[in-house]
């Protein structure tokens, strides 16, 4: 695949580049008095960048064919007059009331044939045809008035492709998954072979044959290989939908363009990995999960948005400065986490830190979302945290750090969002195990050893790094099969978990005991699972196998019934005798080639993980950080090429306080105390220090 030269946003005429931040903007949705204040108060908070008019369609052509470009005229001038900078969206996100009054085939259609009816936003399919030539339409008109608009600086297309509209079943998306596959296998026999529609009496004669996976009664199973293709249709797209928009806007205004994506850790509904290749630069929205994860799974999600850019610097579109709205509980952050949380993105390689949004609504379904201007107004604690960290932004950038990028880890773990598809099939070994999950256990396993690891996806350079993690990456290509095995045997550091490489990309399984393509380079055969549970569906079930390394397995462990003589095992299980698992192996570790293998043949969760760790590390031979700060703090650096400018981002993952040396000079302390005598720092609870070495 072809990847899309990078490109960034550049700063205003006379303007110094700087870390961009900001928000979207929503003006059309307040009276022009609160303009100015707005502008007023942007300038106060050391906001340089918003992004307008991304829900705008309905008063940008308030009447098919009538365009009103003047208020938005008016909104980019004060603000560009004031030195913020516009990312101007294409305004394609939602259409109006009378285009789905007019044309309601461009509506999706769910599964069982319902229509998606406009009173929210996205009810556009990606396949119709009509609606494609009204969104091309309009990108054209914006990319022809805003072509030399000074402070336009970037567009941004569209909004969060497939949020609400990821699966369509209309007859538009029928045709067009007929040519999707059509191109894909060639012939209808491919398709069937790919399929395994030998099983149930589901072979096809034609490509005219193929159908959406639409409703097949409750408690049946689709056919899988044909699900996972749809997903990958489905992506692809939105994919092709978007490609057309952001073409009708560069064929005229040639600008630096993006489209948010949505990267966290449960998130996996676009393949986005595949869609960095197509922007040129990455964005990505994201929201943090609430409760004990949320530290860690926000620095997994932006070490995945650094993977998926290629450590390219990415822009942080969208995240919240407190609570959401759309959850059934929206929690609020705790003191300090607006800060630290927009550090975290920085540190993992974001040069720009963006909300949704820039002031609180008043009315319509997101007025219970938190803003960088409450409800309360400026005189509040999230409008001086919004100063405070646009302070911060300043300062680092003044210290040199947009030439710096996320320094390489030494350990990649592999993230797949085609196993993830594959593993959310409901016929499988059990419903307990997704592939997501475990990459993030693992990511948060190595923080707890000292590690700070780069999540990498599977398309990604994860084999020139010194130790690998495949965590439950249910399927290997072959070509992902070829890489383990050259990457092994040339010298690299596996580890291996449970659910990985039990399938081929046509979720076709590897046959002659498991993880069948790479048997050999991890030196064990599974000829069984043993999936658990709670118990109280099935009482006297087993819902947990322990091991003699002092962890507890759940969900999933296999049934290892043989060990290479290159390998030995580093843990058993131990159980009733009756069980058959008394004594078998659950953590391996193999010689292959010049490298080395870590079998993990059980569900251990991140503290189990944690607790293998060490000498599954000392086997390796993988070096961690010095004894005193395990685990406690995050440590996260930038660099440039040239070593001048380095800086080294502390996190606080407890909620004690950590006390840390400083190598350097301090620049950012959120919640943080430096000693400088004693060269010293304590980080409190949501704490960060940022500093210069
Ligand atoms: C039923 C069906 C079979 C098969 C089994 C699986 O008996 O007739 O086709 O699906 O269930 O348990
Ligand atoms: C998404 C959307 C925004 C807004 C936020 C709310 O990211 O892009 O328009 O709805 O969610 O969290």
């Amino acid at each position: 695949m072809e990847r899309k030269e990078f490109k960034w946003p550049q700063p205003l005429a006379g303007n110094k580049p700087r870390i961009w931040y900001g928000g979207d903007y929503n003006p059309d949705q307040w009276p022009e008095e609160v303009w100015d204040e707005d502008v007023a108060l942007m300038q106060q908070a050391g906001v340089n960048l918003v992004s307008v008019a991304i829900f705008s369609w309905a008063k940008l052509e308030p009447e098919e064919g009538v365009y009103d470009f003047d208020w938005l005229d008016r909104v980019i001038d004060k603000l560009g007059k004031a030195g913020i900078a516009v990312d101007l969206a294409s305004g394609t996100a939602s259409p109006p009331m009378w285009m789905t009054q007019t044309h309601p085939e461009i509506l999706w259609v769910d599964y069982r044939g319902d229509v998606c009816q406009p009173g929210a936003r996205q009810h556009w399919r990606a396949t119709s045809p009509v609606f494609l030539d009204y969104a091309l339409s309009l990108c054209r008109k914006m990319a022809e008035h805003y072509k030399d608009n000074p402070y336009v600086v970037s567009w941004h297309v569209s909004n969060e492709y497939g949020c609400h509209n990821r699966f369509d079943y209309s007859e538009d998306a029928e045709r067009a998954f007929q040519k999707w596959c059509e191109k894909k296998y060639g012939t209808i026999d491919a398709v069937n072979d790919a399929w395994g529609t030998a099983f149930w009496a589901q072979r096809m004669n034609n490509f005219s044959e193929i159908i959406p996976p639409r409703f097949i009664g409750d408690g049946n199973f689709m056919n899988p290989g044909k699900l996972l293709d749809w997903k990958r249709f489905s992506s692809d797209a939105l994919l092709d939908f978007y490609k057309a928009e952001r073409d009708a806007l560069l064929e005229i205004a040639p600008k630096p363009q993006t489209t948010n994506f949505m990267v966290s850790a449960g998130g996996a509904g676009i393949d986005y990995d595949k869609w960095g290749y197509d922007v040129d630069f990455v964005s990505n929205d994201h929201y943090f999960t609430p409760g004990e994860a949320h530290f860690d799974e926000l620095a997994y999600s932006a070490s995945l948005c650094d993977g998926i850019a290629r450590k390219n610097p990415w822009f942080l579109m969208e995240h919240s400065s407190s609570a959401v709205n759309w959850r059934p509980i929206n929690y609020r952050v705790e003191p300090g986490e607006l800060v630290r949380d927009s550090l975290a993105h920085l540190a993992m390689g974001s040069d720009a830190i963006c909300y949704f949004q820039w002031r609180q609504s008043k009315a319509g379904a997101e007025k219970w979302h938190s803003s960088m201007v409450p409800h309360a107004g400026p005189d509040s604690q999230i409008f001086r945290d919004v100063c405070e960290l646009g302070a911060d932004l300043n300062k680092l950038a003044d210290e040199g750090l947009l030439s710096t990028k996320l320094v390489k880890s030494k350990v990649a773990v592999v993230f797949d969002y085609e196993s993830q598809w594959a593993t959310e099939h409901t016929a499988t070994p059990t419903q307990e195990v997704r592939h997501w999950t475990e990459p993030l256990a693992w990511f948060r396993a190595l923080a707890d050893n000292g590690l700070t690891a780069d999540v990498v996806p599977v398309r990604g350079p994860w084999d020139e790094y010194e130790a690998v993690v495949l965590p439950s990456l249910t399927i290997l290509s072959e070509e992902t099969t070829r890489r383990v095995r050259e990457y092994v045997a040339n010298g690299g550091k596996l580890f291996v978990t449970y659910y990985t490489g039990l399938v081929d990309d046509k979720d076709h399984v590897w046959l002659g005991g498991y993880p069948g393509s790479i048997r050999d380079v991890v030196g064990v055969r599974v000829e069984e699972f043993a999936p658990m549970g709670n118990g109280f569906g099935f009482p006297g079930a087993m819902d947990h196998l322990d091991l003699d390394n002092g962890t507890v397995a759940h969900d999933f462990a296999d049934v290892i019934t043989s060990v290479a003589d290159t390998a030995h095992v580093v843990a058993s299980f131990k159980a009733d005798k009756w069980t058959g698992f008394d004594g078998a192996p659950a953590i391996t570790v193999n010689d292959f080639g010049d490298g080395k293998a870590a079998y993990v043949g059980a569900r251990l969760g991140r503290e189990g993980l944690a607790k293998s760790l060490p000498v599954l590390l000392e086997e390796l031979g993988i070096e961690t950080s010095a004894e005193d700060d395990r685990g406690e703090v995050l440590r996260v650096e930038r660099a440039d090429e040239t070593g001048e400018n380095h800086f080294v981002f502390l996190f606080n993952r407890t909620h004690d306080v950590a006390v840390v040396d400083v190598e350097g000079e301090p620049l950012v302390a959120s919640l943080a105390q430096v000693n400088e005598s004693e060269h010293t720092a304590a980080i409190q609870p949501n704490g960060v220090l940022v500093v210069k070495l």
